[in-house]
């Protein structure tokens, strides 16, 4: 204390900026590598990581502090109890069972359904202001569940949704044209998962819309090859699973993506699950949560955009509502 007298008794005051507080619960491969994300963007001033076994919770929270000579100033706890959570700005939910190799992301709901009951219960009442961002799989009927046990308004109840499926989209796009990644607009809507709807008319690259890019370059393309690309977008999750067991490095980014933009109140638009019925026909069967573009900033989702559909894009669109309607139906919530 003594080594800052001198300056402190001249210094100004502090200038007086809102503290934020983000908290991740479930401190796995995918909490983890958001919360380091999270760290390095000097996205938050606290950090709360909350998960069920203490001692990996411990180490886990003990390992990220030791980096703090070489990041921003963030301060870091941690506690399988819920209270340490209390007035969180942001609940990003990574808690429960992944997927073993080959096996779907909605053969996941009964394990994490139950593990919801006891988390969203608890994030609403230490934080009843937040906005809470659903990770956990099968993140589109997880992010309704959330929605029904919290009580919040829908704005503020969003899940990462197809934010993911575009970024690898745009990887791959970008791969076999060899152009910049952020260079490409492209959105995968509906389902994160199988069912998801690549948006092929609305894509463009540096501004110029991309079949008549392709024409130009003298690229040839076919039906085949797009839908190949889409499929290789569905299939990633499976193959990375296959090969190293769980997803980690890019869900970490893209949920730190839209950490940031929401904290910040940054107005981008994110393809992410929201509440869709009124939506491209999204009318029928009760209310379903799935991925569209959406513009987000400090209070959750501001707005869908009216993103131009095909018939037959909107068509796919509603199928991938009705395969998630069938599955909460079974839930009978
Ligand atoms: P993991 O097994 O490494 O971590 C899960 C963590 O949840 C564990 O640390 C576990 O102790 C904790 N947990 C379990 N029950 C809990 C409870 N009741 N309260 C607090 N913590 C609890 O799994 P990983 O790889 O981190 O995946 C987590 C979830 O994220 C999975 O459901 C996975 O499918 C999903 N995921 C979603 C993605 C997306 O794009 N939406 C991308 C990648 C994974
Ligand atoms: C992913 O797409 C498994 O949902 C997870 O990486």
């Amino acid at each position: 204390q003594a080594f800052f007298k001198s300056i402190l008794h001249t210094a100004p005051p502090s200038p007086t900026k809102r503290h934020t507080k983000i908290s991740v619960i479930g401190a796995g491969n995918v909490g983890m590598a958001i919360a380091q994300t999270i760290l390095t963007q000097d996205i938050t001033d606290e950090l709360v990581l909350v998960d069920a076994v203490p001692d990996k919770l411990r180490g886990e929270m003990l390992d990220l502090q030791h980096a703090a000579a070489f990041l921003p100033r963030t301060k870091i706890r941690a506690s399988t109890d819920y209270s340490v959570t209390v007035a969180s700005d942001l609940c990003i939910v990574t808690a429960g069972a992944r997927q073993s190799e080959g096996e779907s992301r909605l053969n996941l709901l009964q394990r994490n359904l139950a593990i919801f009951k006891v988390i969203i219960p608890a994030l609403a009442r230490y934080s009843p202001d937040s906005v809470l961002l659903i990770v956990s799989n099968p993140v589109d009927v997880l992010t309704y569940i959330a929605w029904k046990l919290s009580g919040f308004p829908s704005n503020r109840v969003l899940g990462s949704g197809t934010n993911l499926d575009s970024s690898r989209f745009r990887f791959l796009i970008a791969d076999h044209l060899d152009v910049n990644a952020q260079d490409v607009q492209a959105y995968i809507v509906g389902e994160h998962g199988d069912s998801s709807v690549a948006l092929w008319s609305s894509i463009s690259i540096g501004g110029v819309p991309l079949l008549s890019f392709l024409e130009k370059q003298q690229i040839e393309y076919e039906k085949d090859t797009l839908e190949n690309i889409h499929r290789q977008v569905v299939e990633s999750a499976y193959e990375v699973i296959r090969l190293k067991g769980y997803t980690c490095w890019a869900i970490g980014y893209s949920v730190a993506s839209l950490a940031r933009t929401i904290l910040r109140d940054q107005r981008k638009i994110h393809p992410v699950t929201v509440l869709a019925n009124g939506f491209h026909g999204i009318d029928d069967g009760g209310q379903v949560f799935l991925s569209l573009p959406a513009q987000l900033g400090r209070g959750g989702v501001l707005g869908v955009t009216d993103v131009h559909l095909t018939e037959e894009e909107a068509q796919r669109l509603r199928d991938s509502a009705k395969a998630i309607l069938e599955v909460q139906a079974e839930l009978g919530i």
